[in-house]
């Protein structure tokens, strides 16, 4: 457990915080590109606690500004995108992708006034399906060279949900290894051939033992964790009785992110990212190694659980999230369906939507989350002294770091980390992109 001003210090994102600071220091998802894909690209977005309007003007360019207009605050998510801008509906300012005001239609002839003023606005770029901002101090860091960001488009699927809830909490459940064997647990395994897309549903390492199996029979996995260039590798062993051990290694990417195996055609890189103290959206980018993805069918079967335009999950407190009481004493460990993402949502939205971590009791399975709250209290530390080089991928070298290397293999011998690699590079040698690593 820790102290009350510590749990604030590391959840709380609004400007001048101590958490939002270090978040500011990274590109963070602010939209999906399938969010914008409309007649009017102009999407409101909510991020770190500030309101900000997203657009695509004229030339194809991005744009992201404040929402309330600088003269009396309309708000600009209305605006007339036209002129290759955003114009305010109420007296007709017009602000170009950059935020500065270029018209203001009513102001006496020959007024020069609009040179003053421009809308707050930030960085952005578009990477593989999602609309990244960068909201801190200073030039924006590099992209890691990252699988997800690495791979070309056809083989990379991004999508988004809003939990209720604070980031830390979404994100701790990331760097968990132990919940999968009870949270996601299925009392009984469907066929691996049925998997595609699906989180669990593949089988283990090169085995024919479905994963589902696998967490069910081993729920003691051993962790360790070790610290990296880009935040946490976590490596969670679940030893058999035939002797052979199942390797599963995960990763967090400082400060907000994991990239974790989905099947053994995919992984899963997800961002956690503050909208406000109390609310987060998770991005995934499913990055697939050989086939391009099935991003149609993926699409379907996340738009089913989830309502447009906030892709808000339709199972969720209000509707105690589907639990069947049923269901849960003949097929799911939790009642409320096969969608894992729903078990992680309940996971992190019941516990409140701030964590109250003065009552928690951690045991030797939260050795990530022991440890990724030392990496951010130090991360704190480091931003107040002004010594940002200390900061994970802050510090040069992040455009060489590739991977992570996230998978699930069976090994035989002890060193896991060598079998790990070796699983690894041989499905990254039949992959049609550069997956080297
Ligand atoms: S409030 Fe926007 S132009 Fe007046
Ligand atoms: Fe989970």
């Amino acid at each position: 457990m820790i102290s009350q001003e510590q749990n604030d210090s590391l959840t709380r994102v609004g400007p001048g915080s101590d958490a939002g600071a270090v978040l500011r220091l990274y590109w963070q998802p602010a939209a999906l590109s399938d969010e914008l894909m409309k007649a009017r690209p102009v999407v409101p977005v909510r991020l770190l606690g500030e309101d900000l309007v997203l657009f695509r003007d004229q030339e194809g360019k991005l744009g992201l500004i404040q929402r309330a207009c600088p003269h009396r605050g309309a708000d600009l998510c209305f605006g007339r995108l036209e002129d290759n801008g955003l114009r305010c509906p109420f007296h007709g300012w017009h602000f170009d992708r950059s935020g500065q005001c270029v018209e203001q239609p009513g102001e006496p002839e020959g007024s020069r006034m609009h040179e003053q003023i421009k809308a707050r606005s930030y960085p952005v770029v578009e990477k593989n399906g999602i609309v990244w901002a960068y909201m801190g101090p200073g030039d924006p860091p590099p992209f890691p060279n990252f699988d997800c960001f690495r791979a070309p488009d056809t083989h990379v699927f991004a999508f988004k949900g809003l939990w209720e809830c604070n980031w830390l909490q979404a994100m701790e459940v990331g760097i968990d290894p132990a919940h999968a064997s009870f949270l996601h647990r299925f009392l009984q395994d469907e066929d691996p051939k049925e998997s595609y897309g699906k989180q669990f549903r593949d089988t283990a390492g090169n085995t024919e033992i479905p994963m589902t199996k696998l967490l069910r029979d081993y729920p003691r996995p051993e962790i360790s964790v070790d610290d990296t260039d880009w935040g946490l590798r976590l490596t969670a062993l679940r030893h058999m009785e035939d002797g052979r051990t199942h390797v599963r290694i995960t990763n967090q990417i400082f400060p907000g992110a994991i990239c974790i195996p989905m099947s053994r055609e995919m992984t899963i890189t997800q961002w956690h990212v503050p909208v406000d103290d109390t609310t987060c959206y998770w991005y995934s980018m499913f990055t697939s190694f050989t086939k391009p993805v099935d991003k149609a069918l993926m699409r379907e079967q996340r738009l089913k659980e989830h309502r447009l335009p906030d892709y808000a999950p339709l199972k969720n407190a209000r509707n105690n999230y589907g639990y069947d009481e049923n269901e849960q004493a003949s097929t799911t460990y939790t009642g409320m369906g096969l969608d894992i993402n729903v078990h992680d949502q309940w996971a992190v939205e019941s516990m409140g939507r701030i964590q109250d971590r003065t009552e928690e009791h951690l045991g030797k399975t939260d050795v990530g989350i022991i440890r990724n709250r030392r990496r951010l209290r130090d991360a704190i530390a480091a931003v107040k002294a002004g010594e940002l080089d200390r900061l994970p991928m802050r510090n040069g070298g992040t455009e060489a770091l590739t991977g992570p290397v996230s998978n699930d293999t069976i090994a035989t011998g002890g060193n896991w980390h060598a079998a790990a690699a070796e699983a690894d590079v041989a499905r990254r040698a039949s992959c049609p992109w550069d997956a080297s690593v």
